[in-house]
């Protein structure tokens, strides 16, 4: 697949000749980001207030959450009408004025596509109910119980509820993989293909340069519906039955030369539970399906894995394992998206970082991290600041997200178990974190609202906001510019071969990178406390040849000759190795 992202739609000044895999993508969780009407809820026109902020970022592209008409109970990815903006967020116009403003710095909008399910007041769905011979039945899948009146399976949703609600009317039951007002579209179905495919060109005519496809590898189900033997697992537990299911490729190809294909656009399949076949087959560009994996595995890296909401500490030796699969050992040209916070997690500086003592050395250890590593970035809203969970959470009433008050509910009011204990899981946990409101200034609705914010704001805003930080020419902000920049400028930070060294080190994760042009050199120090770095003589010879391009302290070359340095808590270093 060869693709100019030079686009002939309303997009005609984007420049082609960057590689689309080099994309820098900012992720808007568009109602936590800028207020213009102050409803206390982030809109359309706020985005707009903010278009040079994301230019002077630097990134190449931003990737909206839903925007679709919606009741909101999953903030949009619960969709009742696909081509319409939910008035909240603004309208048709101001999309077409986002788009172009955008497009006129350059950047690309990624739209967020929901093709596994739809909201159960979807007219589709509102129809499908009506009786057993709707035309629209079958665009969901429905199903008898057994003779018992058990549900047809017994699996979970990822909500920990039966996968299965029963309609009283017509005695059957319709699948939801994740909340029961989150039916399963039947994708076995060619008229369900083709609305989605509708639903995409349409957003496509009006320029958008790409889509984040939610959930994608769950389209294809084992239609047979088999029990699961995993019994202990509390949310989806019949993953193994409809994760990269027997029909997904087919699908995935269907869409992409019925629809991608006609457009300069690139698409970023959010996929759990791959293999590094699958993102294989997924991404390979002579495949024609998707263009790259969202890489999910390294914001999961505390999930016990039976209940997503037990925690277990995470190691720098399990997240060197992590990358060196999808960066290392990937087939050279299938690809992925890094990420390492987004909406459905919490924020990277609480738990991969040290969001107390240390919280601005590790926010801009992390940067360096997230902007040298292998893929195509995303970084989420406040990212760039060092923007924190929300530890200011005291009551369940302060959760607004559908996962963890149905986790709440499951497990206090239906197994009986301590509500402390799972007050406190589900405080420590939710989609939330990553949710609050962004922090523009230090004012009591920090710059994002006049309004009562739909979500509360996190009280570190006095200290943590952009406004303060445009100030510091030595802030996370400022660095998150510079590394951005400095990956533009760099096609080996994208392309560039990964070679780990120091594997076993248990606070140094150290990396080169390469292509035919530059060898580069990473050395990050993930812990808070200060460590020794002994330089092989291998290293040592290289270094003698570098410079350092971005350091958190001042490197001292005679250090070479000690054999050693002192890193400090959470420190960074890239070099750039020079020619002999
Ligand atoms: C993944 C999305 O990122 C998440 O926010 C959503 O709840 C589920 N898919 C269901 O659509």
């Amino acid at each position: 697949m060869s693709k100019s992202l030079d686009s002939t739609r309303s997009s005609k000044q984007l420049s082609s000749d960057m590689n689309w895999k080099e994309n820098i993508v900012y992720e808007i969780y568009v109602r936590s980001f800028n207020d213009s009407d102050g409803d206390g809820i982030g809109d359309l026109p706020g985005i707009m207030e903010k278009v040079d902020y994301i230019a002077d970022l630097g990134v190449t592209a931003v990737w909206l959450s839903p925007i679709f008409d919606s009741p909101n109970r999953d903030y949009g990815y619960d969709v009742v009408d696909y081509r319409k903006i939910h008035p909240e967020y603004g309208t048709m116009e101001d999309f077409e004025n986002l788009i172009q403003a955008l497009h006129d710095r350059q950047i690309r909008l990624i739209m967020e596509i929901v093709p596994n399910h739809t909201s159960s007041d979807h007219p589709w769905f509102q129809e499908s109910l009506k009786s057993k011979s709707s035309p629209y039945r079958d665009y969901y899948i429905w199903r008898a119980g057994d003779e018992k009146g058990n549900p047809p399976n017994n699996w979970t949703s990822f909500l920990g509820d039966s996968s299965w609600e029963k309609d009283e009317e017509t005695g059957e039951y319709y699948l939801h993989t994740y909340a029961k007002h989150q039916p399963d579209l039947n994708w076995e179905n060619p008229k369900v293909r083709q609305e989605i495919a509708q639903a995409m060109e349409f957003w496509l005519e009006k320029g958008t340069d790409g889509f984040r496809v939610d959930t994608a590898n769950v389209l294809s189900k084992d239609m047979s519906f088999p029990d699961t033997e995993d019994t202990e697992r509390i949310q989806g537990s019949g993953e193994p039955f409809y994760k990269n299911g027997p029909r997904i490729h087919e699908y995935l190809r269907e869409m992409h030369d019925s629809v991608f294909s006609k457009y300069p656009i690139f698409t970023m399949g959010e996929a759990s539970q791959v293999e590094l076949e699958d993102v294989e087959k997924y991404t390979l560009p002579n495949r024609g399906e998707l263009d790259l994996i969202l890489m999910i595995e390294a914001s999961k890296i505390c999930d016990e894995s039976n209940d997503m909401w037990q925690s277990k500490p995470w190691e720098l030796s399990h997240l060197k394992d992590i990358m060196r699969k999808w960066l290392k050992d990937l087939h050279n040209e299938a690809w992925i998206g890094m990420y390492l916070s987004n909406h459905d997690h919490v924020r990277m500086v609480s738990y991969l970082g040290d969001d107390e003592q240390y919280r601005e050395q590790s926010a801009k250890m992390l940067a360096v991290f997230l902007m040298t590593l292998r893929g195509t970035p995303n970084l989420l809203q406040g990212e760039e600041l060092g923007m924190t969970n929300a530890h200011f959470f005291n009551s369940i009433d302060d959760i607004k997200e559908q996962q963890a008050l149905a986790y709440y509910h499951l497990m206090v009011d239906e197994r009986g178990e301590d509500p402390e204990t799972i007050l406190r899981r589900v405080l420590h946990k939710n989609r939330d974190h990553s949710r609050t409101p962004m922090q523009w200034n230090d004012e009591e609705g920090a710059g994002f609202t006049t309004g009562k914010p739909w979500q509360r704001i996190n009280p570190n805003r006095e200290e943590i906001n952009a406004k303060q930080q445009e100030e510091d020419p030595n802030s996370v902000l400022d660095l998150y510019r510079r590394m951005i920049a400095l990956r533009r400028e760099h096609p080996v930070m994208t392309l560039g071969t990964y070679e780990p060294i120091l594997d076993d080190h248990e606070h140094i994760y150290a990396y080169f990178r390469e292509n035919e042009q530059e060898r580069w050199l990473v050395v990050l120090n993930f812990s808070r406390t200060a460590t020794v770095f002994e330089y092989s003589s291998d290293i040592a010879a290289e270094l003698r040849h570098a410079e350092c391009i971005v350091c958190s302290d001042e490197w001292n070359i005679d250090d070479l000759n000690e054999g050693q340095s002192k890193l400090q808590p959470y420190a960074y270093y890239v070099f750039r190795i020079k020619e002999n």
